[in-house]
C-alpha cells in the first residue's frame, strides 16, 4: 500500500489504472478511522480492482467555533487500518495544496443544505460538496462509498453528482454501531465515561420511534415528543434537533404514510453527536 501526498501523483495514478482497464473504488474520510470507515473500505475492496482512501480534514466544512484544530489526527494508525481493510492507496493531500490562497469556487446544493444539520452548521455542506467534488475530479473513481450515519451528507452528494453529471456511482452503506447501539464516530473519543454511557440514549430513542411507528403511530409530533422526553432523562444531553423527514428531499413529514428518515443531533456534554434511522410504516 502507498501513501500519496501530491495531487498530481494521485491523478496520474488514477489515469494509469483506468488505462489498464481497472475500476477504482473510493472512500473519502477525515481520518481517525473506526469500524464505520473500515466497513466502507472493505465494501470498496469487494467491488473494485483498486481502492483509494482519502484522509483529509477539510477546513472549509468546519465552522469558526467547531473542532477543526482539535479533530483527531493519526496518519500512521489510519494508514495501517486502511491497509488491513484492503486499501491500495491512502491519499493524504496538504490543505494548502487543496485550497490555494486564491481558491474562489464552492459548490452549493441548494435547498437540501438548509434542513437538519445544515440549519445549525451554515456553510458545512457547501464545504463537504466542494471537497468531495475536488476529490472526485482528482481521483476519478468509478464508485464512491458513503455511510448512512451521515444521511444528509449522502443525500447532498448524490444530488450534486446527479445535477453536475459527475460520472461516479454513489453507494451508501449501513451505519456501524457499538454494542449498545451508539453509532461509531470519530467524535465519540471526546466523551468521558459517564457521557459515553449516556450517549446510548440516542439510538434507544430512534428504536423507540421505530417501535411506535410499527404499532401504528403516524403523528410525527407525538413521536418526537416521546423521543425528547427519553433523551432529556440524561442530564448530559442537550437536544439540537429531532426531525422526521422525507428521505429523498428532506422535507418535513407531519403524518407518516411512507418511508421516513428520523434524524437527530444531540450534544452530550460538549460533544455534538448525530444519528438517524430510516423507517417504513
Ligand atoms: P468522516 O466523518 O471521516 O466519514 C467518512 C465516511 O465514513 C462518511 O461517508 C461517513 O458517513 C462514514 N461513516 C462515519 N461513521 C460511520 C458509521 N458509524 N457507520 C458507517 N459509516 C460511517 O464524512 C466525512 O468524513 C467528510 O464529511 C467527508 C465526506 C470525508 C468530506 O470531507
Amino acid at each position: 500500500m502507498k501513501v500519496i501526498r501530491s495531487i498530481r501523483s494521485m491523478a496520474d495514478f488514477s489515469r494509469n489504472a483506468h488505462i489498464k482497464g481497472k475500476t477504482i473504488g473510493f472512500v473519502p474520510t477525515m481520518g481517525a478511522l473506526h469500524e464505520g470507515h473500515l466497513s466502507l473500505i472493505r465494501q470498496a475492496r469487494k467491488e473494485n480492482d483498486v481502492v483509494v482512501v482519502s484522509v483529509f480534514v477539510n477546513p472549509v466544512q468546519f465552522g469558526p467555533k467547531e473542532d477543526y484544530k482539535h479533530y483527531p489526527r493519526n496518519l500512521k494508525r489510519d494508514t495501517e487500518l486502511s491497509r488491513k481493510s484492503g486499501a491500495d492507496i491512502v491519499f493524504y493531500p496538504d490543505a494548502g495544496d487543496m485550497y490555494f490562497f486564491n481558491h474562489k469556487t464552492y459548490i452549493e446544493v441548494c435547498g437540501l443544505s438548509g434542513y437538519l444539520c445544515g440549519k445549525f452548521r451554515p456553510g458545512h455542506f457547501k464545504g463537504v460538496a466542494t471537497v468531495v467534488a475536488k476529490l472526485f475530479n482528482i481521483i476519478n473513481p468509478d464508485t464512491s462509498y458513503f455511510g448512512q450515519k451521515d444521511a444528509q451528507q449522502a443525500i447532498v452528494i448524490k444530488k450534486m453528482v446527479e445535477d453536475l453529471n459527475i460520472p461516479v456511482r454513489i453507494k451508501v452503506m449501513p451505519t456501524v454501531r457499538e454494542k449498545d447501539g451508539l453509532a461509531m464516530s470519530s467524535r465519540n473519543k471526546y466523551l468521558d465515561k459517564k457521557e459515553r454511557a449516556d450517549a446510548a440514549v440516542l439510538y434507544q430513542a430512534l428504536r423507540m420511534a421505530r417501535d411506535l411507528i410499527s404499532h401504528g403511530v403516524t403523528d410525527s409530533l407525538s413521536i418526537i415528543r416521546k423521543m425528547r422526553q427519553l433523551i432529556s432523562s440524561k442530564k448530559s444531553a442537550r437536544i439540537q434537533y429531532i426531525s422526521i423527514v422525507n428521505p429523498v428531499d428532506l422535507s418535513g413529514v407531519n403524518t407518516i404514510k411512507e418511508r421516513v428518515l428520523i434524524a437527530l443531533s444531540v450534544y452530550i456534554g460538549k460533544t455534538r453527536l448525530i444519528d438517524n434511522i430510516v423507517v417504513s410504516p
